[in-house]
């Protein structure tokens, strides 16, 4: 591993001063605000893109300004705000991680990783982040974007390096600006050094960036969320009049907490028939779960307690998830 030059963390900064994006939660260091924006920010952003995010944290702080405010919300309230975010134990962790800062931390975020890790939802890169950003602390949060960056620069496999290329990260990039240059590492990553065809040629980092030089990369190994998982599912529609039954059934374990009508992965088994009306067939995809749903219905005469029943046709305060709303939709039309 190799390199050479002792300015990358200059050079990084320079180009972040130049070409950083304006976004909501960027806002000024001595701000009241800093340190609720950042936090729900980064609870938003994890595993979510920058664009998704913008929109729902700026009507999050709008309903709900402050930890406080936070802290004292109803868990549906929430939950109705993250509505169509998706990775809903975010919102709930969010929620119990405000409860706790107001109750246990008098509203301040600890400045000690051990503690910070402790609270709900904050891993390993969410501690790293948020004490970066809201404390200056020299912490980076190595993400995929960060991780990419780092391996093109050292060609180094930073999975297998891992300890040794934090080491000479924290030698080579010591910066007074640590909150900002982790930022301007995963704005770089997002916009220059990309997963494919990365800018190299406005890139000011390339003389010092073995990927450049030698046009080869070794790979970042990809995390498992990544990864596409498909499934074939048969949703069963219980009508009765313009209500419908929803469960929360276990037989998806990704949607398993959540209100849905009865549905089942597809087997060969499966008796599509069996009373049921055959209405559609369509794609739903939730993050890197990709769903390909056949929809069934079938008109009851009773309301068995054992359901929820909901007004197909009727907005409610109540959180619904999008797989459900889709079924609204559908059995709407
Ligand atoms: N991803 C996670 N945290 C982020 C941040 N603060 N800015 C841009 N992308 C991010």
């Amino acid at each position: 591993m190799h390199i050479n030059n002792k300015n990358l963390s200059k050079k990084i900064l320079s180009w972040y001063d130049n070409n950083k994006r304006s976004l909501p939660w960027r806002i000024s260091q001595k701000s009241k605000k800093k340190q609720y924006y950042r936090i729900l920010s980064e609870f938003m952003l994890q595993q979510t893109q920058v664009k998704t995010v913008i929109p729902y944290f700026k009507n999050f702080v709008k309903k709900v300004p402050n930890l406080k405010a936070l802290s004292n919300s109803n868990n549906n309230k929430v939950l109705k705000l993250w509505e169509g975010l998706g990775y809903y134990r975010r919102a709930k962790n969010l929620h119990k991680t405000a409860k706790i800062l107001i109750k246990k931390y008098r509203g301040r975020l600890p400045k000690k990783f051990e503690e910070i890790k402790k609270l709900p939802g904050i891993g390993e890169y969410t501690a790293n982040a948020l004490l970066a950003l809201v404390y200056n602390q020299p912490r980076i949060p190595f993400d995929g974007n960060i991780k990419r960056v780092f391996s093109r620069l050292f060609n180094a496999n930073l999975e297998k390096n891992e300890k040794k290329i934090i080491k000479i990260i924290n030698e080579q990039f010591c910066t007074n600006r640590n909150g900002d240059l982790a930022e301007a590492l995963m704005e770089f990553g997002a916009i220059i050094c990309k997963p494919s065809n990365p800018l190299c040629n406005i890139c000011n980092l390339k003389k010092n960036c073995q990927f450049f030089k030698n046009e080869t990369f070794s790979s970042v190994s990809k995390k498992r969320y990544d990864k596409e998982k498909k499934y074939n599912i048969y949703c069963y529609l219980k009508r009765k009049k313009k209500e419908i039954a929803l469960t929360k059934n276990k037989n998806l374990s990704f949607l398993s907490n959540f209100k849905i009508p009865e549905t089942k992965l597809a087997t060969s088994n499966n008796k599509k028939n069996n009373g049921w009306t055959y209405l559609c067939n369509y794609k739903n995809n939730i993050s890197n779960i990709k769903m390909d749903i056949n929809l069934f219905y079938k008109f009851i005469k009773n309301k068995p307690k054992k359901y929820m029943w909901h007004p197909i046709d009727r907005r409610s305060n109540e959180f619904i998830p999008s797989f459900t709303k889709k079924v609204f939709k559908k059995v709407a039309k």
